[in-house]
């Protein structure tokens, strides 16, 4: 069975540091365009997450692994200087065979917690059990309206006035699973499906960092199938956007 064997690790020097231990690991898992990734990093960069603020506890993106060799968020991860790793799902036999492969490459960094920031594929209920409370996922949609593909068609063949993003915990249901936040964004008169994606990402750039650093300072958890919240505003947790 293929395994993950290449990884990218420009910066190996920070894996296996001693200050490893303190802070806290994060590992993305993408697909494709990398653009959720890159507000991910680029929030860390500017709130300086791996310096401990403003989360009190240092988190650090450990590695991001895409099931696409040609990802832009592989590169994406590079120019932040994050080690990488391709996995593609074509070398496996089957999704589990996949799943397993994915897993063990996620481990080795030993994360809190495991971002799916646009990734493609269908989990195995194994792989989602393993990560249980500790597995996220941003889908753009206003759940639990719209999961699975061609969220923004859908919203405009549909005619809601009210579209957007939702950041969850990762359940076997596709795009289910509890919900830490959701964006709201309007559908406007003439929006294409084009301009209506561009208002929605917009959002899913400013929900996902957040939720993640919510997430890593203890303010949101998993308890069963409900979600605990514990010192966030209410309104926090819907962005609304004009
Ligand atoms: C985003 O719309 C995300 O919500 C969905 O896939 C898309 C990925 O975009 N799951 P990007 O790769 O983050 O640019």
């Amino acid at each position: 069975m293929p395994r993950a064997t290449f990884w990218d690790t420009q910066r190996a020097d920070v894996i296996g540091m001693a200050s490893e231990s303190e802070s806290k690991s994060i590992v993305c898992v993408v697909s494709g365009r990398g653009s959720n990734l890159e507000a991910i990093l680029r929030t860390a960069r500017d709130e300086e997450w791996e310096e401990g603020r403003p989360a009190g506890c240092a988190i650090r993106v450990a590695a991001v692994i895409s099931n696409r060799r040609e990802a832009r968020g592989l590169e994406v991860a590079r120019a932040y200087g994050v080690p990488t790793l391709a996995l593609p799902h074509g070398d496996f036999p089957s999704r589990e065979g996949f799943d397993a492969a994915l897993a063990e490459a996620i481990d080795i960094h030993g994360p809190v917690l495991v971002v799916l920031a646009g990734f493609m594929r269908v989990l195995t209920p194994g792989f989602v059990a393993r990560y249980a409370g500790r597995l996220l996922n941003i889908h753009p949609s206003l759940l639990p309206a719209f999961a699975g593909l061609d969220t923004h068609r859908r919203a405009l063949q549909a005619g809601v006035r009210l579209h957007g993003a939702t950041v969850h915990f990762v359940s076997d249901r596709l795009d289910g699973g509890p919900i830490v936040a959701q964006a709201v964004v309007p559908v406007l008169p003439g929006d294409s499906e084009q301009t209506l994606a561009a208002r929605v990402l917009e959002q899913e750039h400013f929900l996902l960092p957040r939720c993640i650093r919510w997430v890593l300072e203890g303010r949101v958890r998993l308890n069963g199938d409900r979600v605990l919240i514990e010192g966030i505003a209410p309104q926090d947790l819907l962005v609304v956007a004009r």
